[in-house]
């Protein structure tokens, strides 16, 4: 943060001490009291120095109290320099924000990072928990794209194995119509169907078969898999729509069924495959300390595992990444330890390979699948969302003004879904409350919206037309403008840090607290009532904020409102 006097503090340490290879780190103090900058470089020089850190960081604060952007600098601790700067000097340093809001650096000279989430399994519905793969990684490629690197999303979509053998059977047996303008719904009826007669082994060996045929090649039922993927897709978009998600690449499991069987030959020359019981094939890890991992089954099937090994390979080939995330739940992190443990030894190069995943979401109510135990649908609760926020929108009758009840519910409701997830802490279970979500106090998604719209309509009627400039001649603030403009300051390390540590709970946090600023200057100050000077500054600092919150809610798949 604030680059200028990043260079001058070195400059004065290389003056005052010889100090040559250091970079003075500026944060932001937790407490206002504290100045807008502080920095513990005093303390981590004092060992080299051999001198007291206090000392040190009394002369860097004296010379810095003589720069023309600082009003002063005090030493405060065991040895922090804290520095308060001009009125003016912080305004300049807002454009890095707007900037931070639209133009990008590009990257795309670099090697691309892969983002790999969503990957349904399918023919079957995408159940609630689907969602949190589908928005932390959405969320996760926005910060990167955002931040102009290549990134390539892709859908590694479960769209092979027995359970399309099956299917095949119970349509064969009890399928009626054409297949074509059947529901996922019905075709989950069927393979349900197909397991309430499981004890018959005829059908499990029929269905045995059916898949073979399809690994095979066969015409009819590859024609007939290729229908129940494309059904399965269709559903699956209007879902991805409705939460601005999409995926660039779909390369489903099937696509690599002709790339295994070089890396099984590979890895058996390498001695990183070896039999193991009943003609398997595994690859013992015990150096790793992980369990053996099956490569090849008993019976000469590939498995799942098998086909992530390809993928990599294919990945690598392909797109020479710098970077390969798969974003999935924590229940599959032996599968990647396995995964990234077996690529390492077979001794390719490798890209920086990630596991980002996440814990189990829960409903504060209890409520995860409906009554006879299956599995909630994600649609049925999106539906949900939407009618609460109906409800909520006219609950609040005159308060809230929209043109447009229905857009404003979709926004909301699934804004409130989706962020009552991504305000939270991947790494923990995640416990979602629906009055909490849907809460017009606090960090929920109606929050963020509102406190947008709220400035919007300041805008509106002051008359200002699209981004309000930074005033050049502001020598005071108020304590709510100083506190406003520290909170826009931070915007462009929020993404930096968000993207690198793949944490969207961070840009939402920071949101929440951005709100909280607005919010409390637009009660403390007047804007358009204020005299010109402070009027000015006023409706750049609300144009910043709508800016702001806008482009944030965006990287988080959300949508703000105008008006509400
Ligand atoms: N389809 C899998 C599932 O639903 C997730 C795939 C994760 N990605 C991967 N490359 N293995 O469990």
């Amino acid at each position: 943060m604030f680059e200028p006097l990043q260079s001058k503090a070195q400059k004065i340490l290389r003056t005052e001490y010889g100090v040559k290879n250091v970079t003075v780190e500026w944060e932001r103090p937790a407490q206002a009291d504290f100045g807008d900058l502080a920095t513990p470089v005093a303390m981590q020089l004092a060992k080299e120095l051999k001198k007291n850190p206090k000392v040190i960081a009394e002369t860097l604060a004296e010379k810095l109290a003589k720069d023309s952007s600082v009003e002063k600098a005090e030493v405060a601790g065991p040895g922090y320099v804290n520095v308060w700067l001009k009125p003016q000097a912080l305004i300049d340093e807002l454009k890095k924000t707007r900037e931070a809001c639209t133009a990008r650096v590009t990257r795309k000279e670099e090697a691309p990072v892969i983002v790999e989430y969503s990957s349904p399994n399918i023919a079957k519905p995408l159940g609630i928990h689907h969602i949190l793969t589908t928005v932390i990684g959405q969320v996760i490629a926005n910060l990167y794209i955002h931040q102009g690197y290549n990134v390539k999303t892709v859908n590694h979509i479960g769209d092979w194995g027995t359970q399309f053998g099956k299917l095949y059977v119970a349509w064969k047996h009890w399928g009626k119509g054409d297949l074509g303008t059947k529901t996922v719904d019905e075709l989950l009826a069927l393979y349900v169907k197909f397991h309430d007669e499981e004890e018959n082994p005829v059908l499990e060996a029929e269905a045995r078969n059916a898949f073979r045929s399809l690994e095979e090649g066969d015409a009819d039922i590859r024609s007939f898999w290729k229908t129940v993927v494309n059904i399965s897709m269709n559903e699956i978009y209007v879902l991805y729509e409705r939460l601005h998600v999409h995926l660039a690449y779909e390369h489903g499991e099937s696509m690599y069924e002709n790339k295994m069987q070089p890396i099984v030959e590979e890895g058996k020359k390498k001695k990183v495959f070896t039999p193991g019981k009943d003609g398997a094939l595994i690859a013992d890890l015990e150096n790793e300390n992980l369990p053996p991992a099956i490569v090849i089954k008993g019976d000469g099937g590939t498995i799942y595992l098998t086909r992530d090994l390809a993928t990599v390979r294919y990945r690598i080939d392909e797109w020479h990444p710098q970077a390969s995330l798969y974003v999935v739940g924590q229940e599959q992190q032996l599968h990647f330890q396995q995964l990234f443990a077996i690529v390492k030894r077979l001794g390719w190069q490798l890209p920086h390979l990630e596991h980002v995943l996440f814990g189990r979401m829960r409903f504060a109510d209890g409520n995860m699948s409906t009554r006879k135990g299956k599995i909630l649908k994600l649609e049925h609760v999106l539906d949900e969302a939407v009618e609460r926020a109906r409800a909520v929108v006219k609950g609040h009758g005159e308060k809230i003004q929209t043109d447009d009840v229905e857009t404003l519910a979709e926004m909301m409701g699934i804004g409130a879904v989706v962020y009552g997830i991504l305000s939270q802490n991947r790494k923990m279970d995640i416990l979602f409350d629906w009055d909490k979500a849907l809460s017009f106090e606090g960090n929920s998604a109606p929050y963020l919206q509102y406190t947008h719209a709220r400035a919007k309509s300041v805008l509106r009627k002051a008359e200002v037309k699209g981004d309000s400039f930074l005033p050049n001649n502001i020598s005071s603030l108020s304590d709510v403008e100083r506190s406003l403009i520290g909170g826009l300051l931070q915007f462009p390390e929020v993404v930096s840090e968000a993207r690198e540590s793949h944490m969207p709970h961070v840009l939402a946090t920071y949101l929440y607290q951005l709100c909280q600023l607005f919010n409390s200057f637009y009660n403390n100050e007047p804007i358009i009532q204020a005299e010109e000077s402070q009027k000015t500054l006023r409706l750049a600092l609300t144009a910043l904020t709508a800016t702001v919150l806008k482009c944030g809610a965006e990287l988080l798949t959300l949508r703000v409102p105008d008006r509400m």
